[in-house]
């Protein structure tokens, strides 16, 4: 029997060690961390339960009959974060660099239909030399069963990338359809062609890193919701955004105890507002004082930034928070921050997590390139998303709220189920100085008359009152008590229920 232990013991050790001494330490010296590593600090301490640590390849051409590694490239099992149950997939660079298997997709796969069963999130470590060279069409298919469990896992659990090596090719489209990517910062890299092949098609030069490192898709293609140091802080950061996350759809948010009174004054807000309409102010200064003890965990901060989303918490429990941001653009919509906030709020709705949508909105974007590109496509997602949203859903208007952007940014007809307002709201269909040029075009040679006008047109519009008598906002609120208004409208919203109409599933506009 002790020799039978014995055994099983240096079976294990042999799996443990991966593809040896010598390519730990090619891992070591890129300065990334082993697949065994990464799960060490992922996960709360001895919590980790490795799964099907003795699967091998079944190939046999290019001599691969002759090089099996228990574990074939991926390290996959369950564990904790922080105490909730969490599966996870670990690709290791230093067994056939990570490379992708028939057998090494049946272990992501194993796991995945697991997660979902038991209603769990799902977050895989990417770093992978991508499809198995020597198994050919088996290893796409591999891929492809992993693709499929990805869209079937959307909108069951949250799903987590993190891109802590090589991921190119076909390989990009499962952390794509995941829920978030985190990048590491040069020392990562995704892309459907690689530099060699883009020179030969287009002729144009450009390094891994530009193409497809963790900078460009954190700016750039928006790709990418986070850009990391390197793998210590990746790992860490992503024990953090894991505790806003619910379990699974049907879990409820997660909630822990706060210290954070939740009717907590802050006066510094009656005049975060600048009088001059056209004067930036930080919006994220709004979120970080109404969220409980401040703590907002930003995504994409670097791309689209005219736009600020991210999770926080009220009374303990996880909200997604939605804000026009007018330090960039004055928190125009355009093409990128339609798209940001879109996906983001229909994560929020897929998983039940309250939205709270601060507005101060000139506009969408006018510009050749933004229609040329689809603002209209683009613009309507978000629209999409908020209306199709049946969460509880809290709004309110800081400042202006112009145009189509009104309507777009969690209406009250939009099913908003409460809609405030600062008093320094101004909701109308566009800017004194814009209204006037076109209504009075006739008065364009007197800038006496002009000036009369537009003051007439503010003293009518650039008010919250106006809307407040449609009732189209349900309160115009002091600045002050923001986040004792939220937190009240959050507890009364908890037992909401709405349906939208039996369907397949929506159209929306791609
Ligand atoms: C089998 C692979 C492999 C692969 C790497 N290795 N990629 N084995 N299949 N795809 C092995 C190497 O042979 C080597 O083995 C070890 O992993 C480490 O690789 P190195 O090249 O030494 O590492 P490095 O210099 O860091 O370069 C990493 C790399 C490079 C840039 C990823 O290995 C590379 O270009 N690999 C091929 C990438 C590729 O073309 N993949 C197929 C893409 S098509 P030893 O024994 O020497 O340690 C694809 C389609 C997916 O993925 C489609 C889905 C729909």
């Amino acid at each position: 029997m002790i020799e039978i232990l014995a055994k099983l013991e240096a079976k294990r050790a042999e799996a443990r060690a991966g593809g040896g001494p010598r390519r730990v330490e090619a891992q070591h010296a890129k300065g990334r961390l082993t697949a065994r590593e990464r799960l060490e600090i992922l996960l709360d301490e001895d919590s980790f339960e490795e799964l099907d640590m003795y699967v091998e390849h079944n190939a046999s051409d290019f001599g691969m009959a002759e090089q099996r590694i228990p574990g074939d490239g991926v390290v996959t099992g369950s564990g904790t974060i922080n105490g909730r149950l969490v599966f996870v997939f670990s690709q290791d660079f230093t067994v056939f660099g990570g490379s992708l298997s028939e057998r090494h997709a049946g272990k992501i796969c194993k796991i995945m239909d697991t997660a979902m069963r038991v209603g769990a999130p799902v977050i895989g470590l990417n770093d992978s030399g991508g499809a198995r060279i020597q198994e050919g069409v088996a290893s796409l298919g591999g891929y492809a069963e992993v693709f499929q469990r990805n869209v079937l896992a959307s909108g069951v659990v949250p799903q987590i990338s993190l891109v802590m090596g090589p991921c190119a090719g076909g390989a990009v489209y499962s952390p794509a359809m995941t829920d978030f990517i985190f990048m590491v910062k040069h020392s990562s890299y995704m892309f459907v062609t690689g530099p060699d092949v883009v020179k030969t098609v287009t002729g144009e030069k450009v390094s891994q890193e530009d193409l497809g490192g963790a900078g460009t898709h954190s700016t750039r293609s928006g790709v990418a919701d986070m850009a990391l140091e390197n793998d210590v802080e990746a790992l860490l950061a992503t024990r953090d955004f894991f505790d806003f996350l619910p379990a699974s759809n049907r879990s409820g948010v997660p909630e822990r105890p706060t210290l954070d009174p939740a009717d907590r004054l802050e006066p510094s807000l009656d005049t975060l507002v600048p009088a001059a309409s056209n004067q930036p102010y930080d919006m994220r200064e709004l979120i970080v004082k109404v969220a409980d003890e401040g703590d907002f965990f930003e995504l994409q901060p670097n791309h689209a930034a005219n736009i600020v989303i991210g999770f926080g918490r009220i009374e303990g429990r996880t909200v997604g928070f939605v804000a026009n941001q007018p330090t960039v653009l004055a928190g125009v919509l355009d093409i990128n921050a339609s798209k940001k906030a879109a996906r983001f709020v229909r994560f929020c709705d897929a998983f039940e997590i309250p939205i709270v949508t601060f507005v101060d909105v000139p506009g969408f974007l006018p510009g050749v390139a933004q229609e040329h590109n689809g603002i209209i496509k683009h613009g309507a997602k978000l629209l999409f998303a908020y209306g199709e949203a049946t969460v509880p859903k809290i709004t309110v208007i800081t400042r202006k709220a112009y145009g189509g952007a009104y309507d777009v940014m969690a209406s009250k007809h939009l099913r908003g189920d409460l809609n405030y307002a600062w008093p320094t709201a101004e909701i109308a269909v566009m800017g004194a100085k814009g209204a006037v040029e076109i209504i009075f075009r006739k008065d364009a040679g007197d800038p006496e008359k002009i000036a009369e006008r537009t003051r007439e047109y503010e003293e009518r519009f650039a008010n919250p009152f106006v809307a407040a008598s449609m009732g189209f906002i349900d309160e115009v609120i002091m600045p002050h008590s923001t986040r004792r208004r939220i937190a009240l409208g959050l507890r009364k919203l908890r037992g909401k229920r709405l349906e939208n109409p039996w369907k397949k599933h929506d159209n929306i506009p791609l």
